[in-house]
């Protein structure tokens, strides 16, 4: 029999999938990735292994995710059209590069996802496949199968015996990872419609933001963020309490209409606590302590970044080079900064490092002045020079 290994989210799709690969002549083993979504609960191993899946391998992949895709993108400043934090774009090639490591381990011939064919993550899952192994067939069961509706698909799992929990189904699709989520789809699918209060998943309303002012403190190290508050929590545990912290300020939501790869724009809005406030913080200790041409020329590689990210793009000779380009730039990104928490947004309020390029002795105004003056024009009419009429 042909074996199949099947990114499994424990949801109705994917959990349809295992039945209907089945019923093709696969062997369907479930790979659930953990990146942090609180997700992978003996409910839904148990539901694989009743929609018939022969074996579930459950791979934890906070850490990973965080060190090979997280903070490279940080250092990179990756932002998709000014807004989006990449936490769904960012998962799926650490996701589908260990699912090819599993079928390899399983001795499996074909893997599968259950991406939508409207999406870009199908893109992303199948680029990251054929870039490690491009001798494993790929399937993609949402996009072939004969369901029109989530109905028929609920019919289908009752006729099987599939046990699925339709009564806690909210109208919006979710994707939630440590570093963020992704809701589309319900009422999110008019982009004039202000996104229901019910639809945020992580931060606060307005309502029930905390009030209170609060200023924490972040260390960088070589442009990664290692210290909170004087401690130093580790990697999941910095990123975690950000996210509390931020949500409870209601800090890091994006409502934005977007460009998919696939040319549809889409509407989709975005929570993202943590991400906003350590880009935030990590960019302004660059504009303290890179000089001007390297921070301008970075903000390209940034774009292009996110590009690539967001384009599935992951494996491929660009984003190792622009890895190398950008590590290159963090050799003195290190040092404090301190951000204002409050209702609706965070701000920098302070920042230093062993590697300022700031110098009071130039920029001031007070008698501490050592910037010659007079030197300001022979450089302006230099300056000038080429446009003189
Ligand atoms: N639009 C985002 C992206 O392409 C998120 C996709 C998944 N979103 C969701 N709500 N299921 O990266």
């Amino acid at each position: 029999m042909k074996k199949v290994v099947l990114a499994y989210s424990g949801g109705l799709d994917t959990s349809v999938a295992i039945r209907w690969l089945k019923e093709r002549g696969y062997e369907v083993v479930a790979y659930m990735a953990d990146v942090g979504q609180e997700k992978t609960t003996a409910a839904a191993i148990a539901r694989a292994k009743k929609a018939g899946a022969a074996k579930v391998v459950v791979k934890d992949l906070k850490k990973r995710f965080v060190n090979e895709y997280l903070w490279p993108a940080l250092k990179a400043g990756a932002v998709y059209e000014g807004r989006y934090t990449l936490a769904t774009a960012l998962s799926r090639p650490l996701i589908a590069a260990e699912q090819v490591a599993v079928a390899h381990a399983e001795k499996a011939t074909a893997v599968a996802h259950g991406c939508t064919g409207k999406g870009n993550d199908q893109v992303r899952f199948e680029v990251t496949t054929q870039a490690l192994d491009s001798s494993l067939e790929i399937l993609a069961p949402v996009r072939e199968w004969e369901f029109k509706s989530r109905e028929e698909e609920i019919l289908y799992a009752r006729r099987h015996r599939i046990p699925i929990d339709v009564t806690k189904k909210s109208p919006f699709s979710i994707d939630k990872n440590i570093w963020g989520v992704s809701v589309e789809a319900g009422a999110l699918e008019d982009p004039n419609v202000e996104p229901p209060e019910e639809s945020f998943q992580w931060t606060r309303g307005a309502k029930d933001r905390n009030p209170k002012e609060r200023v924490i403190e972040i260390r960088f190290e070589k442009g990664v963020p290692v210290g909170l508050e004087g401690g130093r929590p580790g990697p999941l545990k910095l990123i975690g309490r950000l996210n509390a912290l931020g949500s409870e300020y209601g800090i890091g939501r994006m409502d934005m209409v977007e460009n998919r790869l696939v040319g549809i724009k889409s509407r989709e809005t975005y929570e993202a606590p943590a991400a906003t406030i350590l880009i935030q913080a990590h960019k302004d200790l660059e504009s303290l302590v890179l000089d001007r041409e390297l921070l301008h020329f970075k903000e390209g590689i940034a774009q292009k970044y996110a590009e690539l990210v967001y384009y599935g793009l992951w494996f491929t000779p660009l984003r190792s080079a622009l890895d190398r380009f950008v590590e290159a730039t963090q050799e003195k990104v290190s040092g404090s900064v301190r951000v204002k928490l409050r209702k609706y947004s965070s701000q920098v309020v302070g920042r230093k490092s062993p590697h300022s390029l700031y110098k009071e002795t130039l920029a001031t105004y007070s008698a501490k002045d050592r910037f010659d003056q007079r030197l300001a024009k022979g450089f302006i009419d230099l300056w000038a020079l080429p446009y003189k009429k």
